[in-house]
């Protein structure tokens, strides 16, 4: 087994940021999220020792749980939650952890939440392997439903993650990749996830056809945003805050909406300089990219995007949900999407 150092100790010593983030707004669904833990725990329960092991290391720190808040919260705001809810939350927290350790062997990432990732610890036969028991478990779970109607859509989902990831991988060090192609990668790889859960939280919850359409929009629309957001910290954020490795995107030849917009709009010798640093190899390449893009129009451009996602999201809450708590947090959780730090 292979023996790899702690992460450092501002990592290990920071506050949680990370689960900070949505707290205040889970009040009116803090028993249900409870359930979610609990459930959590129960089914990726196992008599090997070496399984427990790897499920221990995932389970250690928890993130911000925002797929089962959305599947919790518009259950909540469009008519009540179930027991269906906490079953679809438990799956979606499921299959965002798969692809999170999947993706950081992916990404060659060393910090997740704080923590060292599997395939940091473990290795990437052990990351792959963990991914699919998270994946299969996320099924098997779903398929205890009365309906098969979740299941259907979550499969659906899964497959338009993969085809994200994949759309991404074919695009890797690609220095011409179009906004349009970066919004089909992000729509996909995150975006679809967050859009289910809010169909399925509503649509659960008995709403009308119409209403679970507009939640479905919200979450399309707060994920893409949510994406943005998480580009923009890759390329600035402070990973003590963060909790996971940045510089990533850079690292990997990912391209993303500032950089897009960086090539298309900056002076040709600017232009150039980023062409340069995106194919080498420098060790503080995330860095320099950051200090090119900085004074320049393009972080600014992101974020207005990731902000103006969020304002077409909240019109939606209020045109299609009754007033109520519940809606007023989802409010405040599509504002936290492009305010967070972390
Ligand atoms: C990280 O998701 C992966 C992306 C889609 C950007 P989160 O930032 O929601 O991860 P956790 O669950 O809080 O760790
Ligand atoms: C999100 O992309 C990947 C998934 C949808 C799993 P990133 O590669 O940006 O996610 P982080 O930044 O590693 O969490
Ligand atoms: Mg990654
Ligand atoms: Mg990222």
């Amino acid at each position: 087994m292979p023996v790899n150092p702690p992460p450092p100790a501002v990592l290990r010593s920071a506050p949680a940021a990370a689960a900070a983030v949505l707290a205040p707004l889970t009040a009116p669904i803090a028993a249900e999220l409870l359930a979610v833990d609990q459930l959590f725990s129960r089914e990726l329960a196992s008599d090997l020792a070496c399984v427990q092991t790897l499920v221990k290391y995932v389970s250690r720190f928890r993130g911000k749980m925002l797929r089962p808040v959305l599947v919790l919260l518009t259950g909540k705001a469009a008519g009540g939650t179930t027991d269906a809810h906490t079953v679809i939350a438990t799956v979606v927290e499921m299959v965002h952890m798969a692809t999170l350790v999947h993706d950081d062997v992916l990404d060659d990432a060393e910090l997740r939440r704080k923590g060292a990732t599997i395939n940091h610890l473990r290795g990437n036969e052990a990351a792959v392997m963990l991914g699919d028991f998270l994946i299969s478990h996320a099924f098997h779970l779903c398929s205890s439903l009365q309906s098969q109607a979740a299941s259907r859509a979550i499969g659906h989902t899964t497959n338009v993650v993969c085809e994200g990831e994949l759309l991404q991988i074919d695009n890797r060090n690609n220095l011409d990749l179009t906004e349009e192609t970066y919004f089909k990668i992000i729509e996909r790889k995150t975006a679809a996830l967050t859009a289910v859960c809010c169909k399925l939280g509503a649509d659960f919850a008995g709403a009308t056809p119409a209403v679970a359409e507009a939640m479905e929009t919200f979450g399309r629309n707060i994920g893409t945003a949510f994406q943005i957001q998480d580009d923009l910290l890759d390329l600035t954020g402070d990973v003590a805050q963060v909790g996971k490795s940045l510089g990533a995107d850079a690292a990997k030849g990912k391209l993303t909406l500032p950089v897009i917009h960086f090539m298309r709009t900056a002076p040709v010798q600017h232009r150039e300089l980023l062409r340069s640093l995106l194919v080498g190899n420098e060790p503080d390449k995330n860095e320099k990219i950051r200090n090119l893009i900085a004074p320049s129009a393009s972080l600014l451009y992101a974020s207005e995007k990731a902000k103006s996602l969020v304002a077409s999201a909240r019109a939606l809450l209020a045109t299609h949900l009754s007033p109520s708590v519940a809606r007023t947090c989802l409010d405040e959780l599509a504002r936290l999407v492009v305010a967070r730090e972390a």
